[in-house]
């Protein structure tokens, strides 16, 4: 094959990908990237030092297509502590070309190779202690495509997952140092796309159109845990198993090693909040691997309907309340009735909408769980204003908002019951756990819009 002209490789910050290499001829590719050590922020409120593949993790995507000669600048900023370098499982050769590209605060390496097969490729730092390097947030991925390129689709990006080991636990605030015991024991507390929880939430959500084709370029840079990959309310159509060549069709969760990656496509054919997670599924709620593609576009109630109907579900064998049971004598099966009942009833009552719709994110004395669900104890938020409450609970909740101090920058689905379950779990939640008493009456909950 010829090589025509020499440039610079585009590189893109995740989530984004560059322009698609489309049909031309191999080339020289000139690749600039620096090491940069920087604080920035895991959570809400904890921040960690990372060491970057230019300051971002992931770092840089690199996208090639196979035959390329690459030209590798690898540069480490002189305010680096530590010397590093980069293994590209796109290299063939000693190391994936960590030996060559070993460099030093204040210098650059300069190494060159041939993209050989196509795929997707992670790269990481491989300097000892190599697990620290890839802990502390040094990888990325390089995408060789085939010959021709990948087929166009309508959106790609960019997601890594990667797992952290800090000091303190999970949600502990301040400045966090690397934990080495932790990480050899594979205790992570965060387990996070792209480098912090919520990279890809709220504002930074991904997004798509209503019938768009949607390509994800995933990849895990461990250090150590393997990702089920999988995204709540899609199919992946197509999955280029482990990047490589192999593709599988109509898969639910797909397998990502630790220093591997997949190509994974869905077309998109209803609006609505997707949710990408490690169907490791504590990873998702409580770690952070949780990230959000929001899908916009007119609705297709052939492919989801939605709720079409919502009623009273009676066994036969049920015990009923005193009230219903009179009601019943009285007037055969009636539908179920607003009945007004009393402070203790409510609560009753309250308790059992609570322990099936709430508990699991909120928690059994709604202390919350911290940076995922904010506490309903002592809220600030809560007592302020009922009608936004109602309104929460009511059509569900997305965006930044402040608890006590804490900001959450999440998702709340909103709550499928009846405006009296409503008024009785609010009425609970508001009788309790140091709140304010106030009691929720069904009309309330009508009222708000
Ligand atoms: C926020 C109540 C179910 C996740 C809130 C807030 C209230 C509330 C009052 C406002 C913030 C505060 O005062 O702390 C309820 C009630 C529920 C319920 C009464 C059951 C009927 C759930 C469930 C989830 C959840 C099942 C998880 C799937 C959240 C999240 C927020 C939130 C993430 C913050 C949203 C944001 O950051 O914009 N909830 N919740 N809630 N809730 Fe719930
Ligand atoms: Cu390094």
């Amino acid at each position: 094959m010829r090589i025509y002209g020499e440039f610079e490789a585009e590189l893109t910050a995740p989530p984004f990908v560059p322009r698609a290499i489309g049909k031309r001829a191999p080339t020289k590719l000139i690749v600039n990237m620096e090491v940069v050590e920087k604080e920035m922020e895991m959570s809400d409120g904890v921040s960690y030092v990372y060491w970057t593949f230019d300051g971002t993790v992931p770092g840089s995507f690199i996208r090639t297509r196979v035959g390329d000669e690459i030209e590798f600048h690898l540069k480490n900023h002189p305010d680096s502590k530590l010397p590093h370098n980069i293994d590209l499982h796109a290299v063939t050769g000693p190391g994936g070309g960590a030996e060559s590209s070993f460099v030093a605060p204040g210098r650059e390496a300069v190494f060159t190779f041939k993209t050989m097969n196509p795929g997707l490729y992670v790269y990481h730092c491989a300097t000892a202690p190599v697990g620290m390097h890839i802990a502390n947030g040094m990888y990325g991925l390089i995408l060789v495509e085939p010959e021709g390129g990948l087929p166009p689709v309508d959106k790609e990006y960019y997601i890594m997952q990667g797992d952290f080991y800090t000091e303190g636990k999970n949600g502990e605030r301040g400045l966090q140092a690397f934990d080495m015991q932790k990480a050899i024991d594979e205790k992570a507390d965060y387990v996070v796309f792209n480098g912090s929880v919520g990279a890809l939430t709220g504002s930074n959500a991904i997004t798509a159109e209503v019938g768009e084709t949607v390509r994800l370029f995933v990849g895990n840079g461990g250090p150590n845990l393997v990702s089920s990959f999988h995204v709540i309310g899609e199919i992946f159509d197509k999955v280029f198993v482990e990047g490589g060549s192999m593709v599988n069709e109509n898969v639910q969760t797909t397998l990502i090693p630790a220093g591997g990656a997949a190509i994974v496509e869905f077309k998109v054919d209803v609006p609505g909040d997707l949710v990408l997670v490690d169907h490791s599924i504590f990873r998702a709620f409580n770690k952070g691997a949780l990230g959000i593609l929001k899908v916009e576009g007119k609705e297709n109630k052939k492919v989801f309907g939605g709720k079409i109907e919502e009623k009273a579900y009676n066994p036969g064998n049920a015990v009923l309340s005193s009230v219903e049971v009179a009601d019943e004598a009285a007037s055969g099966p009636s539908p179920s009735t607003p009945v007004s009942s009393s402070l203790a009833e409510k609560m009753e009552r309250g308790k059992s909408v609570y322990t099936q719709n709430c508990f699991a994110c909120h928690q059994a004395t709604g202390q919350g769980i911290p940076n995922a669900f904010p506490p309903l104890a002592k809220s600030d938020y809560l007592n302020a204003d009922v009608h936004r409450a109602i309104g929460v609970v009511k059509y569900g909740l997305s965006g930044e908002i402040t608890v006590n101090g804490t900001k959450y920058n999440s998702m709340m689905p909103k709550v499928a019951i009846s405006d009296e379950e409503i008024a009785d779990v609010m009425t609970y939640i508001y009788n309790n756990w140091g709140n304010n008493k106030t009691e929720v009456t069904p009309e309330m909950v009508k009222k708000v819009k």
